[in-house]
């Protein structure tokens, strides 16, 4: 939600920042905005609207000259997206950028109307911006008093990334809960909400932490903590290059991710697996320990929760221990019965989800163990957990998530394998096959893939429908809530998932002749059952989508368009199945012509509750 740069240095700044912010546009796309130091103090440009929108203002109005700058993408919480209420924010001698929520802004707003301050827009953070300045102008003006005196008042989540008239020479950046990292250059120097900002100038970073102040200038990074003092960081570095954000030569975004997959897959289930069994000893986790929880609790969000899901239908199948799955915005406030005995597992693409990384806090505060399985490296989820999986799925720029998907599930087969293996409810042979199942899923997303003309063409005869239906049973359900979550945020057509067995209690009647009914049928035990439930609907005029096991036969009475999968075993066919409703979901929005990567409404990071 809403991503942050910086830049100073020697070349021109307004280019770098408009650059960094279109590689941040994911995380909200609202309106956008710059402020650059200059000899005649902060000049600032904003926009409503997507970045090509501030671009056009910089073509056409005269361009801010500095070396020194911040910048803004914005997804907006407090006030409507509007020229006046986009970034940055401030007065003549402070402006600020803000990726959070400032929780007392209307406390903070009160103590400056009183001191004589006026405001232009709605936003919580130009009172943020305010309160920096009251500070900075009733003391010494000096910008680190001044952060440190509005720190200690502002509550709430921030990144901020500052800039001080009197001080064209620097930038000052600080942060509570949400993402800031710091890059670090030759001669010059970054601030970003995340290092795909400025990948293509440096891999090395600073992850900056709480408390911490930095100064930002050309030639250093000194990063103070509150009493001033110097802190001593680690250097970080970037193990992906900026092909790995960039299209190349895919459409959009998530069509290559959706393609990264068998990669992606690859690169997080390899460290993981020596001799041919599961080896989660390498992350942290102690793996005796496994068998003794009581229970699982895996929390997440949205796609990240459907991956729990499967985590679900899976441990529970294969090492018969119970596994409790809850979005994280419930998990939080109804009180759940997590002991000391149990273990808590977030999984977060992003690792800043704020109810994922509140719900993790509540978990650890009622003395369970956690572990996270998680894509960014370095973010908030997976250093608060005691163990962090990483799924190393390289950056994921698209809003909808495919490939982090993919990963979680594939990491959550191993943790499955583990766990069954240390409960002795399977062998160390079966085990053994169930990893080789899970390192030929590469090659089989791969052949998945391979449908990708029948999905489109499947996506062009369902795009116009107003409503339809995802059903399945077991995991095959739990996929379609994926299906159809998939479906909805992009192609912003409704769409419901269904347990299969369901839909006569109520659910049918919704059907009519022609809506179509995406059914998924891959589970052995009861594909004829799945099949019967889909008939029922095949009668009422449904028109069916079927995704199924290769065995599977299809006649008129079952559906209209098939997808038959790769042979697999039957706990793997999540990750096999996943694909086609991805590329269908794809299609949809791509061909109703919907900006895909960058849907309605939605940002990458959720970083407010
Ligand atoms: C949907 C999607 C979201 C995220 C959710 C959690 O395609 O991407 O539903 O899965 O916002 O995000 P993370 O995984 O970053 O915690």
């Amino acid at each position: 939600m809403c991503g942050i740069v910086g830049y100073i240095g020697t070349r021109d700044c307004v280019d770098m920042l408009v650059d960094s912010l279109a590689r941040l546009e994911y995380r909200g796309y609202d309106s956008s905005g710059i402020a650059v130091a200059g000899p005649d103090g902060i000049q600032v440009r904003k926009a409503a609207g997507r970045l090509s929108n501030l671009r056009r203002k910089l073509a056409d109005e005269d361009r801010p000259a500095g070396h020194a700058g911040i910048g803004h993408t914005r997804w907006a919480t407090h006030g409507a997206p509007s020229d006046v209420n986009a970034h940055p924010q401030g007065t003549k001698d402070v402006m600020l950028v803000h990726n959070g929520i400032i929780e007392n802004y209307r406390e903070i707003e009160d103590f400056l109307t009183q001191k004589g301050y006026t405001f232009s827009s709605e936003t919580d953070t130009e009172r943020a911006a305010c309160l920096i300045d009251w500070y900075y102008r009733s003391g010494k003006r000096d910008p680190q008093e001044a952060l440190r005196g509005a720190l200690g008042v502002i509550r709430g989540s921030y990144a901020f990334a500052v800039l001080f008239r009197d001080f064209p020479d620097r930038l000052y950046a600080v942060r509570c809960e949400s993402p800031l990292v710091i890059g670090l250059g030759d001669g010059e120097n970054f601030i970003g909400s995340d290092v795909t900002s400025f990948i293509s100038y440096t891999k090395k970073y600073y992850l900056l932490e709480k408390d911490e102040i930095a100064e930002i200038r050309a030639d250093g990074v000194y990063i103070r903590g509150m009493d001033g003092h110097l802190v001593e960081k680690k250097v970080q570095t970037a193990d992906w290059d900026v092909s790995a954000a960039e299209k190349g030569g895919y459409p959009h975004f998530m069509l290559k991710e959706i393609h990264e997959q068998p990669e992606a897959v690859r690169a997080a289930i390899s460290p993981r697996i020596r001799d041919g069994l599961p080896w989660l000893e390498g992350d942290g986790i102690d793996t005796d320990k496994l068998p003794k929880y009581r229970k699982l609790f895996f929390v997440a969000c949205g796609t990240a929760m459907h991956a729990g899901l499967v985590a679900k239908y899976v441990i529970e199948r294969t090492a018969g221990v119970e596994v409790t799955v809850d979005v994280a915005s419930e998990f939080r406030y109804r009180d759940p019965l997590i002991t000391k005995d149990d273990l808590f597992v977030a999984i977060s693409q992003s690792g800043e989800t704020a109810d994922t990384l509140a719900a993790l806090r509540l978990a650890k505060e009622k003395g369970a163990d956690t572990v996270g399985i998680v894509n960014v490296v370095g973010s908030s989820i997976a250093r608060e957990v005691d163990h962090v999986l990483y799924t190393y799925a390289g950056p994921e720029i698209s809003v909808a998530s495919t490939k982090a998907y993919m990963v979680q599930i594939a990491v959550v087969y191993l943790i499955a394998m583990e766990l069954a293996l240390k409960k002795g409810t399977i062998s160390r042979s079966q085990c053994e096959a169930a990893v080789s199942h899970l390192q030929e899923m590469p090659d089989v997303i791969s052949q998945v893939l391979e449908e990708k003309d029948t999905c489109s063409m499947i996506a062009s005869r369902i795009m116009n429908a107003e409503s339809l239906l995802y059903i399945g049973r077991g995991l095959d359900y739990a996929l379609s809530m994926e299906g159809s979550l998939k479906l909805k945020e992009i192609s912003y057509i409704h769409s419901e998932s269904y347990a299969a067995g369901e839909l006569k209690h109520g659910t049918i009647s919704l059907v009519t002749e022609g809506m179509p009914v995406i059914a998924i049928a891959t589970q052995k035990r009861i594909i004829e059952k799945t099949i019967s439930n889909i008939k029922e609907v095949k009668a009422r005029g449904a028109k069916v989508v079927l995704i199924c096991a290769p065995e599977v036969e299809v006649g008129k009475d079952v559906a209209d368009y098939v997808i038959h999968l790769p042979k697999t075993d039957d706990i793997f066919y999540p990750m096999a199945a996943a694909v086609p409703m991805q590329l269908i979901a794809y299609y949809c929005s791509a061909l109703k012509g919907n900006d895909v990567d960058k849907p309605r409404n939605l940002a990458k990071s959720v970083t407010v509750e």
